[in-house]
């Protein structure tokens, strides 16, 4: 294997890691430490700074494991209609669908937030609750089901 090749797969990795294991970090250790704060306007600031900070974080890995995962399927190969390339699809399909429900967070965490400027603390939470509740918790199982798929490809 190429040396260059060798940080291809590493930022390819590094993406895997800090995409799934930042959302993985916010939902299941901040996120329930969060609900310890009673105040409504304190723990809604709190809760839009670590999504914000989360999504902006996570933005630019989303942008290297697809263009990373395109060249490693290139360079090896997958492409026509073998059993591999299949699976190439998949983690492509994968990769849209967890990148559209990123988008509708990014979407719905922006609505939340206009809604606190406008001190209206019911609809912020109404707009919030379904990213802890639905859409991390699907990023986070399709995330590793990429992975999974990811030494698939590996042949382990
Ligand atoms: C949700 C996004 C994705 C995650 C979390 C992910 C994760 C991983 C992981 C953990 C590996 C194992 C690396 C290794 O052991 O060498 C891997 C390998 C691979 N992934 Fe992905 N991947 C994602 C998206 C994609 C996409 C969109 C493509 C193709 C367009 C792709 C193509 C590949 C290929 C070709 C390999 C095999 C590399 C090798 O043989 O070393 N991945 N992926």
């Amino acid at each position: 294997m190429s040396d260059g090749l060798i940080y291809v797969i590493f930022f390819h990795i590094l993406g895997a890691v800090i995409w799934i294991g930042g959302m993985i970090a916010v939902r299941f250790a901040v996120h329930p430490a969060l609900q310890h704060i009673d105040e409504d306007m304190t723990r809604l600031a709190r809760t839009l700074e670590i999504t914000g900070r989360l999504f902006g974080l996570v933005f630019p890995f989303i942008v290297i494991l697809i263009a990373t995962g395109l060249y490693l399927a290139h360079t090896f190969g997958f492409s026509g209609h073998t059993k591999l390339s299949k699976i190439v699809h998949l983690k492509e399909a994968i990769w849209l669908v967890m990148t559209l429900n990123y988008a509708g967070m990014v979407y719905v965490r922006f609505k939340a937030q206009s809604y606190y400027l406008a001190s209206n603390f019911l609809m912020a939470k109404k707009f919030l609750t379904p990213i802890a509740k639905y859409m991390l918790p699907l990023n986070i199982f399709l995330g590793m089901l990429a992975i999974y798929f990811g030494l698939v490809l590996r042949g382990f």
